[in-house]
């Protein structure tokens, strides 16, 4: 009688149910009135006195025993049952993380929003280019180092198909499709071939700006470059326009801004002097004009070109241009508040 309690305990204690039906099958196996345990009691009956009292206590153990090891299997077969049944795997996190926009997608917005107030659209042209768009048409020398092999991605063997260098391609491509006046501005990915490093990468962002029309002068540039970097950068800021070269443009010129972490006193950031240079500009060479049929005696205009990853440093110090491009959360939430 013992050996079978102790057989019988030692089944009960292995039992594994995998929900609430299993669970209540094995109550009626082992403590109905019909159960396993039932029946140890109807044997009972035929137990010698003498070994009653330990007989006894031993059905009344396992009686114990099998309730709370079958009460436990319900407890976890219901426990897992709600767990699955409160898991709703088409509900959106809660709470609700929204994305944010690309610091270089806010600043661009914003010089976008600040041109189009002058009256500039923006215009866009492919970022595979021909030679003519990117360099012959913008006055470009056969021999100018910029067509070297160092600066440009060419695609395939075709010397005659490759990634943009700058934005002013879009100037051109404009030119000879429009006519005057043209106000317009250009936003858009450029590509160079340069080992990539924390101050420099293979591909970055510009805009151009471009405005022909009769009698357009350089004072018309001036004042537009006041009014962009007093909108961008604060009102107090000042302006300083110096002598450059590009080929595209005659005279040309960099136009730095008034350092505005020292505010013009020079700092380690401005390098002492209390400017930092932000963008090229210029009057656009008649030779430009005339290469995309626009007459250079009847017309004149002014372009500008800039680095958005520059403005964007100025305006949020990214140590990194690198961070840019590598899509880590952790620096684009830095941006949550930025738009
Ligand atoms: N294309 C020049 C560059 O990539 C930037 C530039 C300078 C654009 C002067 C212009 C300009 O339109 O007038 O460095």
């Amino acid at each position: 009688m013992i050996e079978k309690i102790n057989s019988l305990r030692s089944e009960i204690e292995a039992l594994k149910a995998s929900g609430a039906a299993e669970v209540e099958a094995l109550r009626i196996r082992y403590l109905s009135k019909k159960g396993a345990v039932a029946a140890l009691m109807d044997e009972f009956r035929n137990v010698p006195a003498d070994q009653k009292r330990t007989v006894g206590q031993a059905i009344n153990d396992l009686k114990n025993f099998a309730t709370e090891r079958i009460n436990a299997l319900r407890q976890s077969a219901e426990s897992a049952g709600a767990d699955s049944a409160a898991l709703d795997l088409t509900r959106t996190e809660a709470p609700l993380r929204c994305g944010t926009r690309h610091p270089l997608s806010v600043v661009r917005e914003e010089i976008i929003a600040i041109f189009s107030r002058l009256g500039f659209n923006v215009a866009e042209g492919p970022e595979i280019e021909d030679d003519w768009h990117v360099f012959e048409s913008l006055n470009f020398p056969a021999d100018h180092p910029a067509r070297d092999m160092q600066d440009t991605f060419f695609i395939g063997r075709n010397p005659d198909v490759l990634l943009r260098t700058h934005t002013s391609s879009v100037q051109t491509r404009v030119m000879t499709t429009r006519k005057p006046p043209l106000r317009i501005i250009c936003p858009g990915r450029v590509y160079r071939n340069e080992a990539i490093s924390a101050r420099a990468h293979c591909f970055f962002h510009q805009v151009e700006a471009l405005y022909v029309d009769r009698n357009v002068t350089f004072a018309d540039l001036r004042q537009t470059l006041l009014y962009f970097a007093r909108e961008m950068f604060g009102t107090d800021t000042q302006i300083r326009l110096r002598p450059s070269y590009f080929p595209f443009t005659e005279p040309s010129a960099e136009m730095d801004i008034s350092c505005d972490l020292c505010g013009g006193k020079g700092c380690s950031f401005c390098k002492g002097t209390g400017w930092v240079e932000i963008l090229g500009c210029g009057m656009v060479d008649p030779n430009v004009l005339d290469a995309c049929g626009i007459d250079s005696r009847e017309y004149s205009g002014f372009a500008l070109g800039m680095g958005v990853e520059r403005i964007t440093n100025l305006k949020y110090r990214v140590k990194d241009l690198r961070m840019f491009s590598e899509n880590d959360v952790r620096f684009l939430e830095e941006f949550t508040a930025a738009h």
